[in-house]
C-alpha cells in the first residue's frame, strides 16, 4: 500500500463505527467512511469535542453541525497552502491521500526538468483536477499544468490555493471543460503531453451535462488518452476512489493501453492514510502509476 505519511497539518486521529476523526490544522472533524466497518471504543476525546460532524442522513447525503469552525481556513503540505471550506457534501476541498501520489510524481518531474533545463518544460496533462493538489504539486516540481474541470466553481477554488501557494504566476493553463471532450480537442489540435494526471469520480458530469461513468468510461478515456502523449512520456496516473476499481484492474487497464505502446514500469496499490491512535492504514481508494 502507498501511504500518505508525510503530513504535518492533517492527521487521521482515530476511526470507528462508520466514521473517522480527523485534524485539519487546528480543527477536528467527523466524517463519515463506509470503509470504517469495525467499531473499537471511541475514547480519544476529540469523538466528544470536535467543530465538525457530518450526520449522513438515512434519505442520502447528509449535513453538517459546527462548533467554532471557521468558515474557511488553511493547511500546508510542504510548500503547498490549500484552503479549507466547508463544504459541499462531505467533503473538505481536499483529498490528503492524494499526497503519496503527489510526492511519486514530484520526484519525477524535478528529475526530469534538471536533466531538460529550462528550454523543454516538462508538460502535464491534470483530469478531473477538482481543487488542484495534483496541479500544484506538479507545478512546484516545475512543470507546466494544464488544469481541466467541469465545475467553474472548483477551478476557481484550485486557483485560490495557487495563490495560497504562492503558485499565481506559475505556467498553469486553467480550464472549465468535459475531460473527455477536451482530450478529443487536443488530439485534433495535434497538442502532446509529458505526463497525465487523473483522479476520475465514480459518476460526474460534464459542464454541458455531459455524463461520466467511471466503469463504463475509463477504459476507452485511457486509451484516448494515449494519443496525446509524447514520443518519450514521463509518468501516467489513474487514482480511484471508487472501491470497485481493484489496483489490479488499474493495472491490467495501464498495462494493455500505455505499456503497449510505451514500455515502462506499470504497479498499482491501494493508497492509504495513517491513523495515529493506533499505527493501522486507513484505505483510501487505489492508484495506478506507470512511468518511462
Ligand atoms: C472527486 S474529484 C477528484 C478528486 C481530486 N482530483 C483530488 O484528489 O483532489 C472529481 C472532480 O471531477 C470533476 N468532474 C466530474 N465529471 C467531469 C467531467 N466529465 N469532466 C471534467 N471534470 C469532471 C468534478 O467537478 C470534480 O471536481
Amino acid at each position: 500500500m502507498w501511504i500518505a505519511n508525510n503530513w504535518k497539518d492533517y492527521e487521521v486521529l482515530d476511526c470507528s463505527n462508520g466514521e473517522k476523526l480527523e485534524r485539519w490544522g487546528d480543527y477536528i472533524l467527523v466524517r463519515p467512511d463506509p470503509q470504517v466497518i469495525w467499531d473499537t471504543p471511541k475514547i480519544l476525546k476529540g469523538w466528544k469535542k470536535m467543530n465538525g460532524h457530518y450526520h449522513r442522513s438515512s434519505r442520502g447525503g447528509g449535513e453538517w453541525e459546527f462548533f467554532n469552525l471557521p468558515e474557511q481556513w488553511t493547511i500546508n503540505y510542504k510548500s503547498l497552502t490549500f484552503n479549507l471550506k466547508p463544504f459541499s457534501f462531505k467533503h473538505t476541498g481536499l483529498f490528503p491521500e492524494q499526497a503519496t501520489n503527489w510526492d511519486w510524481f514530484s520526484d519525477l518531474i524535478s528529475k526530469e526538468k534538471a536533466k531538460r533545463g529550462n528550454d523543454n518544460p516538462v508538460k502535464v496533462l491534470n483530469l478531473f483536477a477538482y481543487t488542484g493538489g495534483a496541479t500544484l504539486a506538479a507545478a512546484a516540481a516545475g512543470a507546466n499544468v494544464t488544469h481541466v474541470d467541469a465545475s467553474k466553481g472548483m477551478v476557481n477554488w484550485a486557483k485560490e490555493n495557487a495563490v495560497s501557494s504562492s503558485l499565481k504566476d506559475a505556467p498553469i493553463r486553467w480550464l472549465v471543460d468535459d475531460c473527455v471532450k477536451f482530450v478529443e480537442r487536443e488530439i485534433r489540435r495535434g497538442n502532446k503531453y509529458d505526463a497525465i494526471i487523473m483522479d476520475p469520480p465514480s459518476y460526474g458530469r460534464g459542464p454541458k451535462g455531459e455524463i461520466w461513468k467511471i466503469e463504463d468510461s475509463i477504459h476507452s478515456f485511457v486509451k484516448l488518452c494515449t494519443q496525446i502523449l509524447s514520443d518519450k512520456p514521463l509518468f501516467f496516473l489513474i487514482n480511484s476512489y471508487t472501491t470497485g476499481l481493484a489496483p489490479s484492474v488499474l493495472t491490467y487497464m495501464i498495462e494493455i493501453e500505455v505499456s503497449k505502446k510505451f514500455d515502462g514500469h506499470v504497479e498499482a496499490q491501494e493508497i492509504g492514510l495513517p491513523v495515529s491512535s493506533n499505527g493501522l492504514v486507513l484505505p483510501c481508494g487505489a492508484s495506478g502509476r506507470w512511468s518511462r
